[in-house]
């Protein structure tokens, strides 16, 4: 089987913090999205792996490489505008040939891997397999409705009335027949080609499209607020590891990974957090669910429950920071008057002096 991994598009919802860069390149638990789903599907024991890549191609090929860090061969198609999953797979017909395939979203997050599904469809006859999985908002998805059999009647693209809380997760399975679907389907109303309805082609032309039903946590990291739950999500699953260094006036919680380089100097890392390479924490605490990237710098400050990305300052701030994304490079400092809580989304490059 063959990989093919969909980081074209644009990251308009986490607009600033993708303002400038690839919205799956923002690390979650300090490891960038599309890293983990290169990793899961190499997990699954598939070597070869095409990257669909967009306007952000140059910083996703930069990033990636040729996936020899890996041990995987990777191949770049490019699209030249965001014209839908469907589209995507439509441009990608050369790589793939008549091999099947996993399709992977690359800005989802799942948890436990890909590796049992992948053998269940690898080992059958079907012409595809999804994933499905129960949300609160079905709404914001693609949706399945299904009869008392289990099996699909109906997929529809985020339908205003939801036929049921059954939505679409960003991993698909599919033979050579999925051709014959993008290639038969009309853009939707958003004038794209939807993945969903080259799915329902498929199963109103009778061939077998089997849903899987994941009981796990699973996130498609689209929004600031979904991009906390994936960190607060791995972070939880991450162990105790202190490779950098810790002073004795230092209190490392259980559940923390400092990594090489670091140095925390003074301070109380309370735990699921991680430390990038190469910060330095000083005077400072950091709490649960918080991940702060290489190179940054905390100083006689508290945060908790956020995301911080590479080279980025936050010093001398007096009220606890939470729920926070905040981007590269961005400096955060005191000024005297103060509101009592913070509560930020700022892009790459931001400089703010809080009040
Ligand atoms: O995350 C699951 C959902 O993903 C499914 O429930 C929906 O049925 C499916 O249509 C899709 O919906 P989204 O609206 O969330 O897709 P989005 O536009 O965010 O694109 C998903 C990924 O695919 C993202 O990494 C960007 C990439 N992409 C997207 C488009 C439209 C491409 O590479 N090319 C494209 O043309």
């Amino acid at each position: 089987m063959k990989g093919l991994v969909l980081s074209g598009g644009k990251g308009t919802r986490l607009y600033p913090i993708t303002f400038n860069r690839a919205k799956q390149l923002v690390p979650v638990a300090n490891k960038p999205v599309l890293f983990r789903v290169i990793e899961a599907i190499r997990d699954a024991g598939i070597t070869e792996i095409g990257i669909v890549i967009g306007d952000t191609g140059d910083e996703i090929r930069q990033a990636v490489g040729n996936g020899r860090r890996w041990d995987v061969n990777i191949t770049y198609i490019r699209q030249e505008a965001p014209l839908g999953l469907a589209h995507a797979v439509k441009i990608s017909q050369d790589f793939l040939g008549d091999e099947r395939f996993v399709m992977f979203l690359g800005d989802n997050v799942i948890q436990g891997g890909i590796s049992g599904l992948i053998q269940q469809f690898a080992n059958s006859d079907w012409n595809s397999q999804i994933v499905l999985t129960e949300v609160e908002e079905p709404q914001h998805y693609g949706v399945a409705e299904l009869d008392e059999n289990r099996r699909i009647v109906r997929l529809i693209e985020k339908p205003r009335i939801p036929p049921s809380n059954l939505a679409l997760v960003g991993i698909y399975m599919f033979d050579h027949h999925i051709f014959e679907a993008v290639n038969s389907i009309q853009p939707s109303w958003r004038g794209e080609l939807e993945i969903t309805d080259a799915l329902q082609w498929l199963i109103d032309h009778g061939y077998q499209v089997y849903p899987y039903i994941h009981r796990g946590w699973w996130i498609d990291t689209g929004k600031p607020i979904d991009m906390l739950e994936a960190n607060n999500r791995v972070l939880a699953e991450l162990t105790h590891k202190v490779e950098g260094y810790v002073d004795r006036d230092s209190k490392i919680d259980h559940l923390v990974t400092v990594e090489r380089g670091a140095e925390i100097i003074n301070s109380v890392i309370r735990g699921p957090a991680i430390i990038g390479e190469d910060c330095r924490i000083v005077n400072s605490y950091v709490g649960p669910f918080t991940s702060i990237y290489h190179h940054t710098i905390i100083e006689d400050s508290e945060i908790e429950h956020s995301i911080v990305l590479d080279h980025s300052r936050i010093i001398g701030i007096p009220s606890r920071i939470e729920d926070s994304i905040i981007g590269r490079d961005v400096e955060i400092t005191y000024s005297p008057i103060k509101p009592k809580a913070y509560k930020m989304t700022l892009g790459d490059h931001s400089r703010v002096g809080l009040l």
